[in-house]
């Protein structure tokens, strides 16, 4: 998100606590330039947001600072409390405090990046559409679905001008090695096991990082106020066929001794583990898919985990 927001001219105040999750190396590429700065901060310490917010005058604030792993979440529910639930109200409330001190400015957005686990898990067919009633059943996405409903209140109580978007799956460069794809690939190529809850039929819809960040920055942009916008690559995988076509990219890129399907290992499931997830994207086609949005257009699908 912030390589591509500066690759379109944004200035970028980039706020993280530096968790175990980030890595600034990931942000080296544009670390140098004039319009990024850096803020090592937690969403959980309201004097940092105000000092941040009066030093800087965003003109808007794009929240994607999260606990985010679902295993993690089952292991220590806390940390996800705190930061996705206290940590949103606290840039929320730091973000209307700046928005007051500057008159209340039409323009001004606070973005809230959420996740497709709000909605809870589907059957074998239907997708999320943003009317989808929310069923969070994990630590992780009933966090998620709390800070939602908090940004969606500040709109409606205090006239905060909010958007909000839920997403899918994301994959692509600089993923945390702690996520399904970067496991599988980085287990197979040191000849480790692949590890896969159940027997695998879990379902994901799998977005291109830099589709969703494109997509985010064109809600950003086009989106209408108080708004939520639903964001998938239409890319159905059971995580099965999913580990088996990175196995078969392997054996092509990197042929070993034996095929790396061998290596699949089914282990215990997890608990409450969702069935499926599918997007429906068409309010983000119809509405903002002819503005400056790639990934809404469609273009999404040629990067998709098939091409990759
Ligand atoms: N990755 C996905 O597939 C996916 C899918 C749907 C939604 N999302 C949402 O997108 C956002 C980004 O996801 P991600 O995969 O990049 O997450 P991540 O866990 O890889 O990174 C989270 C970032 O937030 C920072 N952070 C964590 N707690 C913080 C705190 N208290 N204060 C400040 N910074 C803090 C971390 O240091 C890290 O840089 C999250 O809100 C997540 O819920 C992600």
């Amino acid at each position: 998100m912030v390589r591509l927001a500066i690759a379109r001219g944004h200035e970028v105040i980039n706020l993280d606590a530096l968790t175990y999750a980030a890595c600034l190396e990931n942000v080296a590429s544009v670390a140098d330039s004039p319009l990024y700065s850096f803020e090592q901060a937690d969403i959980r310490d309201p004097d940092a947001l105000a000092r941040i917010f009066a030093a800087h005058a965003p003109e808007a604030v794009l929240h994607l600072a999260a606990e985010s792993h679902v295993d993690r979440s089952i292991d220590g529910p806390g940390a996800f409390i705190e930061t996705n639930i206290t940590g949103t109200y606290n840039l929320l409330q730091a973000a209307r405090s700046h928005w007051e001190t500057q008159g209340r400015p039409e323009s001004f957005r606070f973005h809230h990046v959420s996740t497709d686990e709000v909605f809870g898990s589907l059957g074998a067919t239907g997708a999320f559409t943003e009317d989808t009633p929310y069923d969070p059943r994990s630590p992780y996405s009933a966090s998620k679905a709390a800070s939602d409903h908090l940004v969606r209140a500040w709109h409606e109580t205090y006239g905060l001008p909010v958007l909000l978007t839920n997403c899918s799956n994301n994959y692509g460069p600089f993923h945390f090695p702690e996520k399904l794809v970067p496991v599988v690939i980085l287990n197979a190529l040191a000849g480790k096991p692949l590890p896969i809850y159940g027997n695998g039929a879990n379902v994901r819809d799998w977005l291109y990082v830099e589709d969703h960040a494109d997509a985010l920055l064109c809600v950003l942009q086009g989106g209408q106020v108080g708004r939520s916008y639903n964001i998938g690559g239409e890319s159905e995988r059971t995580n099965l066929d999913l580990v088996r076509m990175i196995c078969a990219i392997l054996d092509e890129k990197r042929p070993g001794a034996q095929p790396y399907g061998d290596l699949i290992a089914f282990v215990a499931d997890r608990p409450g583990h969702d069935a499926r997830y599918a997007i429906d994207p068409t309010r983000i086609r119809d509405e903002l898919a002819g503005g400056l949005c790639h990934a809404a257009r469609g273009a999404g699908k040629n990067r998709s985990v098939v091409s990759r």
